[in-house]
């Protein structure tokens, strides 16, 4: 769903949060765009980096070991920001929940927004992945009343959930 989002985004550089193998970054990077691929997880950033080299494609990305966007200086900005997190609403306790447990409440997603906009660039979009599961309105709510539009760009449905991608942008955008 991702990466049939972004195949025509016209973008210069762009940010992806939580790479793990690095496919949706590696499928970006050979369009000629600046990537940046985040993963709080050493070996998602090893296994991303060793994907690029497989691909020659090495030259054209950064790969940051960090939590969200956090290692990023405040002007840093990005035209997409791609992000299929951990999104379930169930607790992060053992480490190997960090692919898919998001917290009870959802805290993860409200996280990832809250450091993740202010890098969108004016006419940047942010493409998130959300399931059914989780607290989907009350993003909604949060990111509409924050001046964001929400749309939903393509949907999965399984028989226990529907994950959705969303895509969201500044309402006085225009896209
Ligand atoms: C559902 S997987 C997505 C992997 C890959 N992007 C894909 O779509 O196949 C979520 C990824 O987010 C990473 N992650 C979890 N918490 C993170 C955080 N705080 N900052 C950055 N990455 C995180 C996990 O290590 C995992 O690789």
């Amino acid at each position: 769903m991702v990466l049939d989002a972004v195949e025509n985004v016209n973008a210069k550089r762009i940010l992806e949060i939580g790479c793990g193998s690095g496919i949706v970054s590696l499928v970006l990077a050979r369009r000629n765009v600046e990537v940046v691929a985040v993963d709080v997880a050493m070996e998602a950033c090893k296994n991303t980096l060793d994907n690029f080299k497989r691909n020659r494609l090495q030259g054209v990305v950064h790969v940051v070991n960090g939590y969200l966007a956090t290692a990023f200086r405040d002007n840093l900005v990005f035209d997409v920001v791609v992000s299929n997190p951990p999104y379930l609403p169930v607790d992060q306790s053992p480490v190997e929940d960090l692919s898919w447990a998001a917290g009870k409440d959802a805290s993860f997603s409200k996280k990832l927004l809250k450091n993740v906009l202010p890098l969108l660039s004016d006419t940047g979009v942010l493409f998130l992945v959300q399931s059914s599961l989780s607290d989907v309105d009350g993003l909604k709510r949060t990111l509409e009343e924050k001046g964001f539009l929400v749309e939903e760009a393509s949907f999965r449905s399984f028989f226990f959930e529907k994950i959705i991608l969303f895509k969201i942008y500044r309402k006085h955008s225009s896209l």
